[in-house]
């Protein structure tokens, strides 16, 4: 019995702990992702919502911004995701974060998005950053401006869960320690 209800109490502790950033593709008819980057943890979600146009999220690299990654593995992609002009209903789609030690490199796979700075990233670095990565697909010295969205609905249609990067590990490793400790004291009192 003890053993189930700290299974269920650290069940619920990971799922507080995991978190959801809401990236709007297209906001205001826009070639951009608002936010264009985001910094993650494992286990959190990434979910894009495609608010105008034909989008998509297609996983490069740092090297090369504009072009699929094809290696190590291939990168992840959420196909072209059109919206008609005064659709209340946008298409979503979803990256779960395994490694946030492996910054993920993304653009828009519609001609010609990407040379007009429509990229995004997901846990950038000091020594590879967000302003780097959209100067390299737009050829030129580009500055990143953060403005920070808000979603005014919602509504989903395809949904989809890519693994992106490298494989494996889901949650924060010491967090979990650290629940597990308060999760093992908190069963013995029950
Ligand atoms: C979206 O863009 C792709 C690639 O350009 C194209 O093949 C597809 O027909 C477009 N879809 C719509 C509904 O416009
Ligand atoms: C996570 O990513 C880092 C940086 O790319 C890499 O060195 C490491 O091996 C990866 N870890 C796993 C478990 O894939």
């Amino acid at each position: 019995m003890r053993f189930f209800v700290a299974i269920a109490l650290f069940a619920s502790f990971t799922a507080v702990l995991a978190e959801q950033f809401t990236v709007i593709v297209g906001k205001d008819n826009g070639l951009a992702y608002d936010p264009p980057f985001v910094t993650a943890k494992n286990g959190d979600v990434v979910a894009f919502q495609f608010v105008s146009k034909n989008h998509t999220v297609t996983q490069s690299t740092f090297a090369n911004p504009c072009q699929r990654m094809t290696t190590p593995t291939q990168g992840v992609d959420s196909g072209y995701m059109p919206v008609a002009a005064g659709a209340t209903a946008f298409p979503q789609w979803s990256i779960t974060i395994n490694n946030a030690s492996n910054p993920l490199w993304f653009y828009c796979a519609q001609q010609p998005h990407c040379t007009r700075g429509m990229v995004f990233a997901i846990n950038p670095t000091a020594d590879k950053t967000f302003d780097q990565f959209k100067a390299a697909a737009t050829g030129g010295a580009a500055t990143g401006s953060a403005a920070t969205g808000s979603a005014t609905s919602a509504g989903t249609s395809p949904s989809a869960s890519a693994p992106a990067g490298n494989s494996a590990s889901s949650i924060d490793r010491s967090a979990v320690s650290v629940l597990a400790c308060i999760t093992l004291a908190l069963a013995m009192f029950l």
